[in-house]
């Protein structure tokens, strides 16, 4: 049973605590955030739902990063989400600065915990704690393709009525407008997507995919996605703590792979009790490689604004 801390007690943790609660297969779950009252308020009203949800995981919060010690994994995603209209990168800097004492943090209190970034802009967050901590690359690494490929197998089901369990997508590349959803490796039943669906149906969900973020804030208004980012956390946690050998789309750092060095993009990883295990390479198509180097490119400049 693991201990798994989670920094920053807004929707997302809050919703990301529940779904580890609800699951029982956490010793403890601990939230953590700077706003007093907040990570211990969220904390005891989640333990207070143990009796109906017949969970025993402990749940608890503090204001300080101190009581993340001794975890096994953690969530960070503190940090200002952005407004409607606003891209990821327009909180990059903002954020840089919440994610860099919060690096100091865990390596004081959790040097040998797996760190999963959600703080946006994700690719550029994983990179910058990647880099403060010098951890191995296995043990940094952060939420997106799970979150766009789940948005992209959603819309896939919706459209087609099929069930979403049948649907399995792929999405690659920088957690931002220039992520490519890979539809020559999204299936429903392991049959290519392309029998079900014409080119222009395609191209809409695609699209809508790209916002997905974005859809939920413009209609929330005040704030963006939590129930689905705080799956596609949990399922990570799940293939970790489980050594699942999932694989699954994440925020990696590259050495090589997709022709990529220093860097962190989405791409495939088989995850398990060792972290990121493996950087899965697949074969793209011209039109696929060379969305991919734009989605590399706008991650680079991004990362060229935190050097
Ligand atoms: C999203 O796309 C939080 O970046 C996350 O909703």
């Amino acid at each position: 049973m693991k201990k798994i801390s989670i920094i920053g007690a807004g929707r997302v943790g809050e919703s990301t605590a529940q779904i580890l609660a609800y699951r029982d297969n956490a010793h403890e779950v601990v939230l953590t955030d700077i706003r007093e009252g907040v990570a211990k308020g969220t904390a005891l009203d989640l333990q207070e739902s143990a009796p109906l949800f017949g969970f025993d995981t402990r749940v608890s919060g503090d204001e300080s990063n101190e009581a993340i010690a001794g975890s096994s994994i953690v969530v960070i995603t503190a940090g200002l989400p952005r407004k409607p209209g606003m891209s990821r990168s327009d909180v990059l800097e903002a954020n840089l600065a919440v994610i860099r004492p919060i690096a100091d943090d865990v390596m004081e209190y959790a040097p040998d915990a797996m760190v999963i970034l959600v703080t946006n802009p994700v690719d550029v967050m994983s990179y910058a704690f990647w880099k403060a901590t010098g951890w191995d690359r296995s043990r940094v690494f952060g939420l997106s393709g799970v979150l766009d490929a789940a948005r992209m197998a959603s819309f896939i089901a919706m459209e087609t009525g099929y069930s979403n369990l049948d649907v399995s997508a792929m999405v690659l590349g920088g957690h931002g407008d220039s992520m490519v959803p890979m539809i020559s490796y999204t299936t429903i039943s392991g049959i290519p997507v392309s029998n079900f669906l014409d080119a222009a149906t395609i191209d809409r969900i695609v699209t809508r995919t790209r916002n997905g973020g974005a859809e939920i804030l413009a209609l929330k208004k005040t704030s963006s996605a939590n129930d689905s980012p705080a799956a596609a956390v949990a399922t990570m946690i799940d293939a970790i703590c489980n050594d699942r050998k999932r694989i699954l789309p994440c925020v990696a750092m590259l050495d090589g792979e997709y022709g990529e060095q220093d860097i962190a993009l989405g791409v495939p990883v088989v995850l398990g009790a060792g972290g990121v295990e493996k950087v899965i390479e697949l074969p793209l198509s011209d039109e696929e490689a060379q969305l991919f180097k734009q989605s590399s490119e706008q991650v680079t400049k991004d990362i060229a604004l935190i050097s």
